[in-house]
């Protein structure tokens, strides 16, 4: 993924900060939900028949039946050989293969064809012509801008729209000043017996190789799928996709139409222990992104006979006053983590009941007090507290060239992570706010995203092409047979019914991001979880590692999963 980014716990995040939404917005959401989850919770207090049923209380995050796919002897005799160690050390020699292909993809890359840093990219795709032969034999290949591989599995049944399965074939560079911090180098896929070492064996040719190696076996045991199948990887997912997935999705939106895809997996949130209760987390929302560029210009000078505020002068104080306010948390209705919140407080022994108390409740009562909820759960710590409040983080900084001249042109970066529910544009309605405060104090013009030319005596605010709206959010209903109930029951099949699948949300984005108009059942989901290796430590780091009992249970699933979306009865 383009950063660590998704559900629980996971290191990382800034300061904290303000609400600007007005509060008629907000208390209208909050009468909405409070409708909604009163009209879910009464149907189904009626239906288990009272109100002091425990039961009732599941109905907030009710889990599918395992759901396992038909059998016969020779998808029997597969789902067997998956975990044998013959196939655990095929495997393994395929995944260090893939590691020691160094599929990095940097920032400054120039375009295809010219920068020959992509030529690697070469490599990698005959590594898995060779390495899964009889994939390349049955499905259809096409190259999508030189690199994008795009595989169709036709199904037998035109009616039936696609499964799409995503990963990306690019890795995070190493830098070269980190190679010696590595315990095994990292593009050796070095096996300890236990964990597979190396760029990119998380993060995710763990995926790639797991959806490849599925397809391989389905072939073998003579699986024809009814639903077509495609899968689509990109290769800069790394540096935003804008070669890849830009191509990609497009060449699969104009195939198969708008909403033309049944589901999209792509890589994504895993298997987490909280409050005494272990969550498969498949990522069902992303936040939006906004960088908002603010240059100060002021008039130059000696700095021998300075004026009391000069631009650093100015944009320290625009930068304290950002700081100074944070965006708030905020629960919209829309947000996946209210969700997640009540599969805790339906399964979870250990759910802190503080929060308990402050969930919307079946007759409405509590729902005055949603943002209590918000400021409550966002104790829980930074990393959760920004899966429901916008973040802002001033980045980059510059001005100044000279020990003896004053500076004329000052910038700043400032990153945004847009909460789930707000906009791009409210933020730049608030940064426009403060700048104004800043200028009026010292008598400069305003030029706030608009062409207007930076003047002499200004502050001016830019975003660029890279904001993006926070994702819809897929839908979780499992009601009757729905994409998620289908990767809700394949996992529970797979780990057992006592995994609890809930929604969760990715704080950074995938290459999913252009593919918003194939379907809005978009699950960013690595499948594949060993209870010895939690969490995503080492990715985009020293020391990024897979532990191969967590990419078995990853081929087992995808190959569960293909055929349990082929037998699934949705359209
Ligand atoms: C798998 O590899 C291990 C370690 O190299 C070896 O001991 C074992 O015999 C192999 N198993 C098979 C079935 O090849
Ligand atoms: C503010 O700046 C304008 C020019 O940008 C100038 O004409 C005006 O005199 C200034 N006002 C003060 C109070 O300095």
């Amino acid at each position: 993924m383009d950063e660590k980014g998704s559900l629980l716990p996971q290191p990382q995040a800034t300061a904290s900060r303000s609400r600007t939404r007005s509060l008629w917005a907000q208390l209208a959401q909050v009468t909405v939900i409070c409708v909604l989850l009163k009209i879910s919770f009464d149907a189904v207090s009626s239906r288990f028949g009272g109100h002091d049923q425990p039961v009732a209380a599941f109905a907030t995050c009710p889990q599918v039946e395992p759901l396992y796919p038909s059998q016969n002897p020779s998808l029997s005799k597969m789902d067997d050989y998956i975990t044998s160690s013959k196939f655990i050390n095929e495997t393994v020699a395929r995944m260090a293969g893939a590691i020691q292909i160094p599929s990095q993809s940097y920032d400054d890359m120039g375009p295809i064809g010219e920068d020959s840093r992509w030529d690697v990219m070469f490599d990698f795709a005959a590594y898995l012509q060779k390495t899964f032969p009889l994939t390349h034999r049955t499905l259809s290949l096409e190259k999508v801008n030189t690199h994008g591989l795009l595989y169709t599995w036709e199904g037998s049944d035109a009616s039936l729209k696609p499964s799409v399965l995503m990963a990306h074939q690019d890795v995070v560079p190493v830098a070269e000043a980190t190679v010696g911090q590595w315990t095994y180098p990292p593009f050796d896929g070095y096996f300890d017996g236990q964990f597979i070492w190396g760029r990119g064996s998380m993060d995710c040719k763990n995926n790639l190789i797991g959806i490849m190696e599925a397809v391989e076996l389905l072939i073998e045991a003579g699986f024809t799928p009814k639903r077509t199948l495609v899968l689509s990887f990109g290769f800069d997912e790394e540096i935003s996709g804008g070669f890849g997935a830009a191509y990609l999705a497009p060449a699969l939106i104009s195939r198969y139409g708008k909403d033309g895809a049944a589901i999209i997996v792509d890589e994504g949130a895993g298997t987490y222990s909280k409050w005494g209760t272990t969550f498969a987390l498949p990522g069902v929302a992303e936040k939006g992104y906004i960088d908002v560029e603010i240059i100060v210009r002021m008039p130059g000078g000696h700095s021998s006979v300075p004026p009391a505020h000069n631009g650093i002068g100015v944009m320290s104080e625009l930068i304290t006053l950002i700081e100074a306010n944070p965006y708030e948390p905020h629960l919209h209705s829309e947000n996946p983590f209210l969700g997640l919140l009540q599969c805790g407080a339906s399964h979870s022994s250990e759910f802190p009941s503080k929060l308990k108390k402050l969930l919307p409740s079946h007759n409405g009562e509590t729902c005055s007090k949603k943002d209590k909820l918000a400021l409550e759960a966002a104790k829980l710590g930074d990393e959760i507290k920004y899966l429901f409040t916008t973040s802002v983080a001033p980045d980059i900084i510059s001005g100044g060239v000279k020990s003896n001249a004053l500076p004329e042109r000052t910038s700043v970066l400032v990153n945004h992570r847009v909460n789930v529910g707000d906009h791009p544009a409210e933020v730049q309605a608030k940064l426009t706010k403060l700048a104004e405060k800043v200028a009026e104090k010292h008598n400069l013009t305003v030029h706030a995203f608009n062409d207007d030319p930076e003047t002499p005596r200004s502050i001016k605010l830019n975003s660029d092409g890279r904001t993006l709206e926070p994702a819809p959010v897929a839908p979780t209903s499992v009601d009757g047979v729905t994409p998620y109930s289908v990767l809700s029951g394949t996992t529970r099949a797979l780990y057992g019914e006592d995994i609890v699948v809930a929604p969760g949300i990715m704080t950074g984005n995938t290459d999913t991001k252009f593919y918003w108009d194939l379907t809005t059942h978009i699950f960013r989901y690595g499948p594949g979880w060993d209870p010895e290796q939690e969490g995503l430590e080492g990715i985009h780091t020293v020391n990024e590692k897979l532990s191969i009992k967590a990419h078995i249970k990853g081929v087992q699933w995808y190959s569960m999963f293909i055929r349990n979306m082929d037998e699934a009865d949705l359209d």
